[in-house]
């Protein structure tokens, strides 16, 4: 049985002012009616080998997920609560843990809160050619055809190809290179961007995660052992889960596992992870602007303008990202939105 886990604890800072701490991206409605959580769930339905999911998320967003997930129609097999954020590799450590006492051979679907998929059934078709490799212990992703030499990316190098060519043996996996590694790795033409989705069994990884960080593994079963079911909600023990380690998935397992296979997922996925990826999944106007709330615009081209709670009216400007709400507001070039990232740290750091 495949087991999706929904990974909803990131903050989504490229995303300021729209995506704030209480309301990360996740949570919005960035791209369609639905947040970005619900549709991450809505597009599993109708998947009979798909059990419903198990989502884990910060405590502080409990409520909210909840709510979300009723208002979409879907009862999740659980909620996973953290008491503090240790990064992706324990958050599904801890998952792992908790499916392993329901099904000794739960197979583990990945899945980040906040990415976009085009085609839906594309994706469907992936997953069921990952799910038929991991019988043996493979740990299957899932990769995107590279369009640039992005660094905020997983790079996947393909080895020797699989089931008749419709998956590879991971020879190399190298987390968010620096910006001449990841132009190297686009001319080599062998590498794919790693999605952050991944299929394998519970056992399988937490197997891999013992071998390469013991003190996180061990804090993360005992974080589910000692953890309590509180409502609808399960914690995870507070201590055990504040004494973990903090790690990405990719770091952890990924980049040293030697049983990584690669599926080729040509899904039409964007991880949204700017306000220019943004501007690129949405649907656009004539004059290629996106624009969402009351918006007044005269000679603008290729923009993205939001108004959340005032009337925004911009005039004879092309390129640009403009976001208003209740409290900040955002104009930037289009090209400069990876900037974003540092008003965060410069407001967090008491400015
Ligand atoms: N529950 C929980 N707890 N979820 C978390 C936590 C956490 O502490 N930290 C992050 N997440 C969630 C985020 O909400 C997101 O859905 C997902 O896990 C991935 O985390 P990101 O922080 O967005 O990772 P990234 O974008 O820097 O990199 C990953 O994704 C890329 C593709 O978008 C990596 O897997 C890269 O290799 C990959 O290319
Ligand atoms: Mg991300």
């Amino acid at each position: 049985k495949i087991y999706p886990v929904i990974l909803s604890g990131g903050a989504g800072t490229r995303l300021w002012p729209l995506s704030r701490a209480a309301l990360p991206k996740q949570l919005l409605p960035l791209v369609e009616q639905t947040t970005m959580l619900q549709s991450t769930v809505l597009r599993l339905a109708g998947q009979p080998q798909l059990q419903a999911p198990l989502i884990v998320c910060g405590n502080e967003h409990r409520f909210l997920v909840a709510e979300q997930l009723r208002e979409a129609g879907v009862a999740p097999l659980g909620i996973l609560l953290e008491p503090v954020g240790r990064n992706t590799a324990p958050a599904v450590a801890a998952a792992a843990n908790y499916l392993l006492a329901l099904d000794a051979d739960a197979v583990m679907l990945v899945l980040p809160a906040d990415h976009v998929i085009g085609d839906v059934p594309a994706f469907h078709a992936a997953i069921a050619r990952a799910a038929g490799l991991v019988a043996d212990g493979a740990l299957a992703t899932f990769g995107i055809v590279p369009t640039a030499p992005e660094t905020g990316y997983g790079y996947i190098q393909s080895g020797a190809p699989l089931a008749g060519g419709q998956a590879f043996r991971v020879s190399r996996f190298v987390e968010k290179p620096d910006a001449d590694t990841a132009r190297q790795f686009i001319e080599a033409g062998n590498y794919s961007w790693n999605s952050g989705m991944f299929l394998f069994g519970a056992r399988a990884y937490l197997d891999e995660l013992a071998q390469f960080q013991p003190p996180m593994a061990a804090a993360a079963e005992a974080s589910v052992r000692l953890g309590y079911r509180d409502l609808d909600f399960c914690r995870l023990d507070e201590a055990a889960f504040t004494a973990c380690p903090s790690d990405s998935i990719d770091y952890a397992v990924m980049e040293r596992t030697s049983h990584a296979v690669v599926v080729p997922a040509d899904i039409g996925w964007s991880d949204v992870g700017s306000w220019s990826a943004l501007w690129e999944v949405q649907p656009r106007d004539a004059n290629g602007n996106a624009t969402r709330g009351d918006v007044y615009l005269d000679g603008v081209s290729n923009s993205l303008v939001r108004a959340e709670s005032r009337i925004v009216a911009v005039v004879g400007v092309d390129n640009l990202v403009v976001v208003e709400t209740d409290d900040a507001v955002l104009v930037t070039h289009k090209d400069q939105v990876q900037r974003v990232k540092q008003i965060v740290e410069h407001l967090r750091n008491g400015a």
